[in-house]
């Protein structure tokens, strides 16, 4: 079927817009009331050990679900990236399963990866949009995330669709594991069944996202800082904004400032922090001292609380909806994707296209 903008101006813009609907939708084909369905029997308590691989954006979604995965479940979780993993040799361990994520299912590199696994790994898992694609199809079993056709280079829906399989996932294999209850399992999912109206109520704070991203667009380079379940979301900002406005800028984990980006900060140097007023706030709160002590300008993104323990000082604030914490990463991935998309459009670059980027990478 042929895909329109339906009146948005770019198809990045409309996928962005899509997400409440096609997570919707995913939550739907995967949930039969409180219990997760996976169309094919995964039982966790017989894995011992996950190993992800991608590349890109769908790498950054496996850094997110590690956390999940290890603080949910307790399953010891590696992630890689495809084009590494592939020429390593990596011994994989009896008891591992293996868990591929791609979009397109097409990507040369995680193909290749899949293929060194078959015969090595347990099982081999993929998470993919593209249903009748060579990642699926060469998998065990193979997971839709029903975002529907991507068009913009720039991975927006398939990201958040993809975080959500990996949630249910992680969270199949916190029951299966005996670290959750089906009580617990079942608040979990009535939170995740709220996120879609949450994530439409985010869409709403589009215009302050755009003043902050047209000051971001003038800046030659910008640092995205997260801890936890930050930290792989901050890897994403950053690499949506370089990915379609140019604008160089860089991720690291807020802990890591002090061991070597601090040496950049002066008031040149925009710094995007995204935090959610978690158990780790206070540590993110020191974070922005030493930035906005050496000229930095603080974006943070964060929550009500969030805003009004990081006082005045800080240069901008995005505030989002409160959220069970396990469900923060879904929804920080909103502010992100407008940022850059705002900081693209006030550069005047081709968002859906941007330069000397494929949507699928099918060569090495
Ligand atoms: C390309 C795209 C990225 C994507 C990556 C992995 O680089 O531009 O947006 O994240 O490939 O693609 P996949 O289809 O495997 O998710």
């Amino acid at each position: 079927a042929r895909v329109d903008k339906s009146g948005y101006k770019h198809f990045m813009a409309k996928e962005i817009a899509e997400q409440p609907s096609v997570l919707a939708d995913a939550l739907r084909a995967y949930l039969d009331g409180d219990t997760i369905r996976l169309g094919a029997d995964i039982d966790f308590a017989r894995i011992e050990r996950l190993t992800m691989v991608a590349c890109g954006t769908a790498y950054y979604a496996c850094l997110t679900a590690k956390y999940w995965f290890e603080t949910l479940a307790g399953l010891p979780v590696e992630a890689d990236i495809a084009s590494e993993f592939r020429y390593r040799e990596p011994p994989l361990t009896p008891g591992t399963a293996a868990l591929f994520v791609s979009q397109s299912g097409e990507t040369a590199d995680t193909l290749a990866a899949l293929r060194y696994c078959k015969g090595r790994a347990d099982r081999v898992l993929s998470v993919v949009n593209v249903a009748e694609s060579s990642i699926a199809r060469e998998s065990d079993v193979a997971l839709p995330i029903h975002a529907g056709v991507e068009i913009g280079v720039a991975s927006t829906k398939a990201f958040t669709c993809q975080l959500n399989v990996l949630l249910l996932l992680a969270l199949k294999a916190a029951v299966d594991r005996g670290r959750m209850t089906e009580a617990e399992l079942a608040a979990t999912l009535g939170e995740l069944r709220g996120l879609p109206g949450v994530i439409n109520a985010a869409l709403d704070r589009d215009e302050t996202v755009a003043m902050a991203a047209r000051a971001i667009a003038e800046a030659r380079d910008v640092l995205f800082l997260g801890r936890g379940l930050m930290y792989p979301l901050a890897l994403e900002g950053a690499l949506k904004l370089k990915e379609i406005s140019y604008v160089h800028a860089e991720a690291y984990a807020s802990g890591e400032l002090k061991h070597g980006p601090i040496a950049l900060i002066d008031k040149t140097v925009p710094v995007v922090v995204m935090a959610p007023r978690d158990r780790l706030f206070d540590k993110t709160v020191s974070n922005m001292q030493e930035v906005m002590a050496r000229g930095g300008r603080v974006l943070l993104i964060t929550d009500a609380a969030g805003a009004a323990e990081a006082g005045g000082d800080v240069w901008r604030t995005i505030v989002l909806p409160e959220v069970a914490p396990v469900l923060t990463p879904i929804l920080y991935a909103l502010p992100a994707q407008l940022l850059a998309y705002h900081a693209a459009v006030a550069k005047g670059t081709d968002v859906d296209q941007p330069r000397n980027l494929a949507k699928s990478v099918t060569v090495e």
